[in-house]
């Protein structure tokens, strides 16, 4: 049996448009842009890149290509159109010359330390072209950081004498690109390291990075999931749907989704409301919908949520602080009104908040049931309420948790183009001997051909942060601005949404047809 959809087959022979500048890249120069310098205290900690310029892609003279080896590192969680990376990286050191040679680590940065690789060819990478996920190499959420491991990535890029490392990942994984570059320099190890922005999460976003790859396709995948949730409860009008998005911080994937579908209610953490307010807004809504004899809606739910609620992200700080606590060890912990606070909460949604961290230090949002707890704290609500006898309507809702499912689908066209082309000026900045840099592309809500392209000095994102209890550099993320245009739009147009019904169903993602369905752009872009 044939276990490659038709889909699939059609998908990998599309071939991304390109940015015009892309079309000869015998014909590219980089040149200097002037760029602020990062902020003084970093300066100890990169004595090497801190001074580095940005570059703008320009057409120029011809320039000679010579041969290159270049690692390739999946890092953190799956984007839709990290294949096309690799497969731009590949094609373009290709046509540098036919002797280059692509490897890429497995299972993420861990694939580095250990030295676990695998030879890229085309016949590896064809099948993988315009697919989601990152399964042709895997990946991984390793932190290279102690001294051992950064010692064993040295070896591994000297024993396969590369020219470059590209490490395609998010704020944490391109910070460690940041370090390796530094550590590379001061060990005088000619191997350059470039980053490429993935997240799904939309967080790693500067003037210079507009979005990160991945973003797109997740929030175009959950927008489709909460439109036909949304016409589903229109038709049985029975439900309210608590539909919790996946972002681990920033709520950039729920104002996304939001300005897609027109939901009743979509919290934005940004907004940093107390929890009892959160719930008070759910209830309010609840019952003038039922006034309205409306006993159904969409709420969605961003998964960073809880680190914005001012008593809860107090709480996590404290817990943040004894990573290991045990749920009989967490009362001494607290003082006052965190310990009554911590006693109010469900049990199931106390363990949760007790979970391991992830390595980079950060609670695992993806594992706590926002969702479920909000729903506890609205029925409960409702009920007191109803025994007033200020609420007369019926409350039944469903949970959803909306991640993985968007994580890995097939690249939107936006994705894909994207992609391919961070790949290609990946491997242009690798051979114009470019390090420390993070692949900036802009222009991104025009078309392809015009999108401009740039390498930024990574040091330039980062500040000091506290990560468990130790100040540390890191580049920070960019949390929705309750200023932007997208948050106006929104915040004007969302009273409309809350009792009229006005739900938009932006369907699957088009991969033929008209242009203006098929190249769609995020619309926090536009
Ligand atoms: P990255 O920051 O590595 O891109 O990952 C983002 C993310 O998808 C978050 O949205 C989510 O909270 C987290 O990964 C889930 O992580 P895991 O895959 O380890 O469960």
């Amino acid at each position: 049996m044939d276990n490659t959809s038709l889909l699939q087959k059609k998908r990998t022979a599309y071939q991304p448009s390109l940015p015009s500048i892309l079309n000869d890249l015998n014909h590219i120069i980089f040149k200097p842009v002037p760029i602020k310098e990062p902020l003084p205290s970093l300066k100890p900690l990169f004595p090497k890149t801190f001074h580095q310029k940005a570059y703008s892609l320009e057409k120029g003279s011809s320039t000679e290509k010579k041969s290159l080896k270049i690692g390739v590192v999946f890092s953190g969680g799956q984007a839709a159109g990290g294949h096309n990376v690799i497969a731009g990286l590949f094609d373009a050191v290709k046509l540098f010359h036919s002797n280059s040679q692509i490897i890429g680590f497995l299972d993420g940065p861990g694939g580095i330390i250990q030295n676990q690789w695998v030879e890229l060819s085309e016949k590896k990478i064809a099948p993988y072209r315009n697919q989601g996920g990152f399964d042709l190499i895997g990946s991984g959420r390793t932190k290279i950081e102690t001294a051992d491991q950064l010692a064993s990535s040295l070896k591994t890029v000297q024993e396969h004498g590369l020219g470059g490392l590209v490490i395609i990942g998010g704020d944490d994984s391109n910070t460690n690109a940041a370090i390796l570059a530094e550590y590379f320099l001061e060990k005088g190890c000619g191997c350059k390291v470039i980053g490429v922005p993935k997240t799904i999460d939309g967080d790693l976003r500067s003037k210079e990075i507009e979005i990160s790859f991945g973003f797109d396709t997740a929030c175009k995948i959950y927008s489709e999931i909460i439109g036909n949730i949304a016409r589903d409860a229109l038709s049985a009008k029975k439900y309210y749907h608590f539909i919790k998005l996946m972002g681990r911080s920033a709520s950039h994937v729920s104002l996304e989704c939001a300005l897609a579908t027109h939901p009743n209610l979509a919290l934005i953490g940004e907004e940093k409301k107390s929890l009892s307010e959160i719930v008070k807004e759910i209830a309010d809504l609840v019952c003038r919908r039922a006034e309205a004899g409306k006993n159904y809606g969409i709420v969605l739910i961003p998964e960073g949520l809880i680190e914005f609620i001012p008593e809860m992200k107090e709480l996590i700080a404290v817990l943040n602080q004894a990573a290991t606590l045990q749920m009989e060890d967490v009362e001494k912990h607290l003082k006052g009104e965190q310990k009554a606070f911590f006693a109010s909460l469900p049990e199931k949604f106390k363990k949760q908040l007790l979970l391991d961290r992830d390595p980079h230090g950060n609670i695992q949002v993806s594992q706590i049931e926002t969702e479920q707890l909000l729903m506890e704290l609205v029925k409960k609500e409702l009920k007191k309420r109803t025994e007033a006898k200020a609420f007369k309507g019926k409350f039944s809702a469903q949970e959803h948790f909306v991640g993985y499912e968007g994580r890995a689908g097939m690249p939107s066209n936006f994705d894909a183009n994207y992609c391919y082309a961070l790949g290609t000026l990946a491997a242009l900045s690798v051979h114009n001997g470019l390090t420390g840099m993070i692949c900036s592309i802009q222009n991104l809500k025009r078309p392809p051909q015009e999108w401009r392209l740039m390498a930024v000095p990574i040091v330039h994102l980062m500040h000091l942060e506290t990560r468990l209890g130790k100040e540390k550099p890191v580049i920070q993320k960019a949390l929705v601005d309750l200023k932007s245009e997208a948050f106006l739009v929104f915040a004007k147009a969302r009273k409309s949404w809350e009792i009229d019904d006005s739900y938009r169903y932006p369907g699957p993602i088009q991969f033929f047809g008209d242009l203006d369905l098929t190249d769609s752009v995020p619309f926090s872009l536009k």
